[in-house]
């Protein structure tokens, strides 16, 4: 069925609340299930599974939501043949002030329009050239790192990508200047958080807005230059991307696509490479294996050939975002009442599937809770028994545009620093993380590193 444009405007900022034909109930008055959504997510999913099965309702911050589970819920969601599920209106609420119009926030066509664009910048060709930009900064910035004592793995790690993203994204070497469009894309990304969304002295709210300002700013001026210039970031790509008629993007839509790829690009991959290095220290196994994997390749600089061949480094991607996927669940929002799994779902209600609950479904994963990149490896190919099983990265129209950059990004990371250090925890250690909106460390993963022999 081919779907007209939405009018957004027919829709209120949030979901309908005529959804109670779906099983399930209200929670606590006027909270609902808010503080357990926000401290314990798996759990309520898990005990509201169990009560009402796989289609539920829960009430979180004055929202309903339709909770569909498993994989043949997220084929119908995320492969959406009938167009009835928005990805604008679901993420609009929490995104549209700070980082609108990027690609998670358009819908069908126009969506279409603008992801094959865009796609010019995650080709083979230029994920080559983003290797050999990455790899010496990578080397460079991780021999610094201070051994024999606790370091916060992650704010190691999120420094280290805004580096990255500044020169990979926008071009720009470390500079005072790159340093300016840390802060504010970081203010601007905390302020996706805010509760309170009015500007006031100082709050996260005016200092999102101000960042983003920066941000704006920033692109805008360099658009020009960019598209003139041979310069192979991200950043320059978009500016010389054109359509099928030869049309570029407008200055506007160069700079809401940029600011939002670093958005999508930077705190998923920090959580990724969290997870990566929680799951490595636990398994030391599993980390030397990963060592002898990088001696075989025997280069200081991995190209991108090589980096692809790098099947057990693969495999333990797979298994850390099977067992921590840095979105938890997906939201959508209905456009055209319809139907899934015998679930009437009306028109403007608020849907989600969970990547989470379906990575650990008993139905489709051997002891689950166990990390073991194996159950990737292609004898056993644990994965393949439904198409929508394993989501990390989401599926259909909306799947992760930077799906390979970010298994390249963490692969590089990887070899240079296991080459370089063997990473440990405390015994029995737990890494501590928050679950949404994004699955991330919230003790700052306290890791020792020890420098050992150059391999
Ligand atoms: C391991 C790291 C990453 C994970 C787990 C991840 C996960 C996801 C997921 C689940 C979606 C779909 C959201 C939805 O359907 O509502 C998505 C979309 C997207 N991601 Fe990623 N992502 C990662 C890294 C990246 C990177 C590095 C980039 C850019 C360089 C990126 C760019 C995007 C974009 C542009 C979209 C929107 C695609 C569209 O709407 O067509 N992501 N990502």
């Amino acid at each position: 069925m081919r779907a007209g444009p939405i009018d957004y405007n027919e829709y209120s900022r949030f979901p309908t609340r005529r959804v109670r034909h779906i099983p399930g109930n209200s929670g606590a008055p006027i909270i609902g299930d808010s503080l357990r959504f926000l401290k314990d997510l798996p759990g309520l999913t898990r005990d509201k599974y169990l009560r009402y099965g796989p289609v539920f309702r829960v009430n979180a911050f004055f929202q309903d939501t339709i909770v569909l589970l498993g994989p043949d819920a997220n084929e119908a969601i995320l492969k959406d043949t009938n167009k009835c599920f928005s990805s604008a209106l679901a993420w609009n609420t929490s995104l549209d002030k700070i980082f609108p119009n990027g690609l998670m926030l358009k819908d069908f066509e126009e969506h279409k329009y603008h992801r094959k664009i865009l796609q010019v910048a995650f080709k083979r060709g230029a994920i080559e050239r983003y290797v050999d930009a990455m790899s010496p900064q990578i080397a460079n910035a991780i021999e610094t790192w201070p051994t024999g004592q606790p370091l916060r793995f992650y704010d190691h790690v999120k420094n280290l990508l805004l580096e990255v993203a500044a020169a990979v994204f926008l071009g720009l070497d470390v500079t005072p200047e790159a340093g300016r469009l840390n802060r504010s894309f970081v203010d601007a990304v905390e302020a996706t958080l805010a509760l309170v969304r009015i500007n006031l002295p100082g709050n996260r709210w005016s200092r999102g807005q101000r960042g983003r300002a920066y941000l704006e700013a920033f692109v805008h001026a360099h658009i020009a230059g960019k598209r003139d210039s041979a310069d192979q970031d991200i950043f320059a790509q978009v500016c010389r991307a054109r359509d099928d008629e030869g049309r570029y993007f407008s200055e506007q839509a160069i700079i809401d696509h940029v600011i939002f790829l670093l958005f999508a690009a930077h705190d998923t991959t920090t959580s990724t490479l969290c997870s990566i290095i929680f799951a490595l220290a636990s398994n030391p196994t599993w980390q030397q294996r990963l060592r002898e994997e990088y001696r075989s390749f025997d280069t200081i600089h991995p190209d991108l050939g090589a980096i692809s061949a790098m099947d057990d480094t693969a495999l333990v991607f797979r298994e850390a975002l099977r067992m921590y996927p840095p979105l938890a669940t997906i939201p959508r929002r209905c456009v055209r009442d319809t139907e899934v799994l015998g679930h009437r779902i009306p028109r403007n209600a608020g849907v989600g599937i969970s990547p989470l609950f379906t990575h650990y479904m008993e139905e489709y994963w051997t002891a689950p809770t166990r990390f073991d990149p194996e159950r990737f490896a292609p004898g056993r190919a644990e994965d393949k028994q439904h198409f929508f099983q394993y989501i990390p990265f989401g599926g259909g129209a909306h799947k992760c545009l930077g799906m390979h950059f970010a298994e390249v990004q963490s692969k590089l990371f990887l070899h240079h620093f296991l080459r370089h250090y063997e990473v440990s925890v405390e015994p029995g250690y737990a890494m501590a993380r928050s679950v949404v909106p994004l699955s991330l460390p919230t003790d700052g993963l306290p890791v020792t590193l020890r420098k050992i022999e150059q391999i």
